[in-house]
């Protein structure tokens, strides 16, 4: 007998409902489905996950549904690490590296498969297919992912067989994605972060699949910024909601979504980094920063902010500022090449502009003691940049080595955002300096021979964006 909802206007299922219910569907089986294009590549990354755990059991969650209550959900966004090792997004998945006497690992999924008929769940449950959609069969997942699939409701005495087959062959799982298989397995915390670094480490490096992928998550983005300078003046008339509308009709219509949550900062809401409740006046002699990026079906994210003078004309001091953090930018993006050192754009960025607010007088000089002591920051607030990828802050659980302690290397993908936030109440600036945020972001990959700009097709100098919003404005 299926539950039955509190306060559902059932008050039961008849038998003759649940029998007329569960007969008369046709069979949906597809059996034409190709092997993802992703698949190959997934593969290879399997292979190097799995060199670095020779004879350990990987166990690498998809995640869960999140409630927002009761029985509405968050839309599912599965664990990065398990979408790259895969191509998968299924939710109540799991990849498994099961390890072999050589050293190697034979891989397989667990999936939720499709409803059965033969009882009411199928059209009673709210999370249901006949509710939320059809999922693949488990054959169907098979012939897309090229992984054997299994049903992921018998996943613990799957596992607890497998342990059982193979006592020696410790267990890891990567932690804080699915509670339940996490229960299900015995395993030690120390180890399966250990797990969780390795799967972003291998993130580090896109493959040329990946890098086709951000460069489409980029070009979306690109369109998505045309949309709302397009739309300033609807947006001067009403609100920063506006924008974040336009920018958001463009990542559903080319993407998935949008890759996080986009910050349309107007006015004096440009200082406030992290600016999302996007409810703010969008007013002419203002500026507008907006951050925001496109994420593709397959879960890729852009990160690109431009800094607009609503108006289409920046003040002499919002250009002066402007041109501090473009010319920051420009040293952080000439560092940008294989071999150099993780932080040297970084600090290439934050030395110049440590060197502007001693110039300006607002932080005490010479520039380098201001700069060895960190003075920059009451105004620069953020690095100035981190690896993007499945995640806006890719690969953030990697090893420290491998990433701002490391060495950039051809297929990073990396943004360069510098930036000088003159908070509204800083009693340390002029007054006419307080209020003016400006930030500039674009995404970088590193190549052979130095770098590509994915986001080059939108204007960046102070004189280009002017010339971009006068052709709006005309
Ligand atoms: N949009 C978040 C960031 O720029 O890091
Ligand atoms: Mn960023
Ligand atoms: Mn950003």
């Amino acid at each position: 007998m299926a539950k039955r909802r509190k306060n559902g206007l059932y008050s039961g299922i008849s038998e003759e409902l649940s029998a007329l219910m569960r007969t008369g569907w046709a069979d949906t089986e597809q059996h034409d489905l190709e092997l993802a294009e992703q698949a190959p590549y997934a593969a290879v990354r399997r292979a190097a996950l799995s060199a670095r755990f020779p004879g350990e059991r990987l166990v690498v969650p998809s995640g869960n549904l999140k409630v927002r209550s009761n029985d509405d959900t968050y839309p599912f966004r599965p664990y990065s690490g398990y979408v790259h090792m895969t191509g998968d997004q299924a939710r109540d998945g799991a990849l498994v590296l099961e390890p072999r006497a050589d050293g190697g690992h034979d891989a397989y999924c667990f999936q939720l498969p499709r409803d059965s008929r033969d009882d009411d769940e199928f059209w009673t449950g709210s999370h249901a297919e006949l509710w939320t959609g059809r999922r693949r069969s488990l054959a169907e997942s098979e012939r897309v992912l090229g992984l054997p699939c299994r049903d992921v409701r018998t996943a613990a005495a799957d596992l607890a067989a497998a342990r059982t087959k193979n006592p020696g062959a410790a267990t890891r799982i990567v932690r804080g994605v699915d509670p339940a298989l996490e229960a299900a397995v015995a395993t030690d915390e120390e180890r399966d972060a250990e797990l969780e670094a390795a799967l972003s480490d291998l993130r580090t490096v896109k493959d040329s699949w990946e890098l086709a992928e951000l460069r489409k998550a980029v070009d979306s983005t690109v369109r998505g910024f045309t949309d709302v300078v397009g739309e300033l003046s609807r947006a001067i008339a009403s609100s920063e909601r506006w924008i974040e509308g336009s920018f958001f009709r463009r990542a559903r219509l080319e993407g998935n979504a949008v890759g996080y949550g986009t910050i349309c900062a107007a006015g004096e809401h440009a200082t406030i980094m992290h600016w999302q409740d996007n409810d703010g006046p969008v007013r002419p002699g203002d500026l507008l920063l907006l951050d925001a990026g496109v994420e593709t079906h397959t879960l890729y994210t852009a990160d690109v902010t431009r800094t607009l003078p609503i108006s289409g004309t920046f003040t002499p001091l919002q250009r002066e500022v402007y041109d501090a953090v473009y010319a920051a930018q420009e040293a952080g993006i000439a560092a940008v090449k294989p071999g150099a050192a993780y932080r040297d754009f970084h600090e290439a960025a934050q030395r110049y502009l440590a060197a502007r607010l001693v110039d300006w007088g607002f932080i005490e000089g010479p520039a380098e003691r201001a700069y060895e002591l960190g003075l920059q920051r009451r105004f620069t607030m953020a690095g100035t940049g981190h690896m993007l990828g499945l995640d806006v802050h890719d690969c953030a659980q990697a090893r420290t080595e491998e990433y701002v302690d490391g060495v950039l290397m051809p297929g990073m993908c990396l943004t360069v955002e510098p930036g000088l936030y003159f908070q509204a109440d800083d009693l340390t600036v002029p007054e006419e300096w307080r209020g003016i945020g400006v930030r500039i972001e674009d995404d970088l990959v590193v190549t052979e021979d130095g770098h590509e700009n994915l986001s080059a097709g939108l204007p960046r100098s102070a004189d280009e964006v002017e010339a971009w919003m006068a052709r709006f404005a005309g």
